[in-house]
């Protein structure tokens, strides 16, 4: 495996630890319409609709469609019958984030060990293998609905193949004549990575989960907010960041907190049959304003930012970039207000951000788009104008 073999002395001590995360492996979205599905992103946010797995490949129960861009690799899977577990679930919650999947040197160690330090087990490990390698999954549960798969790869399978164009696992082909993608390598998003996932508990529920990723998977705490940190006078929300060992992935985890209204964290439980589930995927890319102007000539859905927020964001940012020593935002200033972009700073740099409106017709899961320079905070100052701009959406759905 080259990830292995290529591994310095270094990665062969981390190694000793089975639940040292290599990469995000894959994200797994369960849909309704998989082959749509992919069109949908492939089209808005400029994926490549890359590989499938599906009855013209032997698989009988569902269709799984491979989208990548840079270093993001989500699966887009539709189940094909009704007694398919992903059937209910589609019936309780419609489209949305399964499996958040992490690469590790060994799946049934990295599970054993998740089982032994407290976690519950979505499924016992199971390897698929062919001529070209094998590939090992096994899942443990986590808030909600959702599920952590651990996944290690052999030979032809390993991580490096597979970003170089490699067969995700056995029994996917390749799209190569999909006409999209060839229109997508020309007119790139320029999404890197998955920069932070978060997940939206109940009420009460955010501490026990802190202490899950803490205990189970060796995750450590990254940054608090409060309630007073991010509350408008009508919907509030507490949330606190969960890091892995490496910093590799970010998870900040929300509950409702008390407003006079409902919380934003409320409205998504109440349409995700009150279950906890992943509220947004956060993209990282290097060029805020080229990604969302060309995102938008897309047609992506934006939150749409109050006119007010420019009238204060220059001061409020360019101040504190000021107060530690770094210099101003390089991005012009009129273009990222053309475009809606999102702007804050912390002690460390600033950053520049964008919310979508929800993928589906349930107000659910969502995408951020996030471009660092040097901040690695989640855009706290900004929580104020988002979330006045989501309760102006949340009245135009009558659920404010
Ligand atoms: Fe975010």
């Amino acid at each position: 495996m080259a990830t292995l073999s290529s591994a310095g002395p270094e990665a062969a001590g981390r190694r000793t630890d089975p639940l040292t995360l290599i990469d995000v492996d894959h994200v797994r979205f369960f849909v309704g319409n998989a082959k749509q599905a992919a069109f949908f992103y492939g089209s808005a946010y400029g994926f490549q609709v890359e590989q499938v797995s599906d009855l013209t490949t032997g698989n009988r129960e569902s269709a799984q469609y491979l989208l990548t861009q840079g270093n993001i690799r989500i699966i887009l899977e539709t189940p094909l019958t009704h007694d398919h577990g992903a059937s209910e679930e589609l019936k309780c919650y419609g489209d949305g984030v399964k499996d958040v999947a992490f690469t590790v040197f060994d799946a049934e160690k990295a599970w054993e060990q998740a089982r032994r330090n407290g976690g519950d087990s979505a499924y016992e490990p199971r390897t698929v293998s062919d001529a070209r390698g094998s590939v090992t999954m096994a899942g443990v549960r986590t808030y909600g609905r959702v599920v952590h798969s651990f996944v290690s790869r052999r030979n032809g399978y390993d991580l490096p193949a597979v970003k170089q164009g490699g067969e995700f696992a056995p029994g996917f082909r390749r799209m190569d004549s999909f006409a999209l993608n060839a229109f997508n390598r020309e007119h790139p998003c320029g999404l890197k990575f998955v920069d932070h996932l978060v997940g939206n508990v109940e009420l009460g529920a955010m501490n026990r989960w802190v202490s899950w990723y803490q205990q189970v998977l060796g995750f450590s705490m990254f940054k608090h907010f409060d309630d007073k940190d991010i509350a408008t006078d009508y919907s509030a929300l507490m949330s606190k960041v969960m890091a892995s060992g490496n910093n590799l992935i970010k998870m900040p985890i929300n509950e409702p907190a008390e407003g006079k209204r409902k919380s934003q964290v409320q409205e998504y439980l109440d349409w995700h049959a009150m279950t906890p589930g992943v509220q947004h995927l956060a993209f990282r890319t290097d060029d805020e304003l080229t990604s969302v102007a060309e995102l938008r000539r897309r047609g992506v859905d934006f939150l749409a930012i109050p006119e007010a927020y420019y009238d204060s964001v220059w001061k409020r940012v360019n101040h504190q970039l000021e107060t530690h020593g770094h210099t101003a935002v390089k991005e012009d200033h009129q273009r990222i207000r053309q475009l809606g972009i999102l702007v804050d700073a912390d002690d460390e740099g600033y950053l520049l951000q964008l919310f979508t409106r929800p993928l589906q017709d349930r107000p659910t899961l969502f995408f951020e788009i996030i471009c660092r320079r040097g901040s690695q905070s989640f855009g706290k100052g900004n929580f104020k104008a988002l979330f006045e701009a989501l309760e102006g959406e949340q009245a135009r759905r009558g659920n404010l």
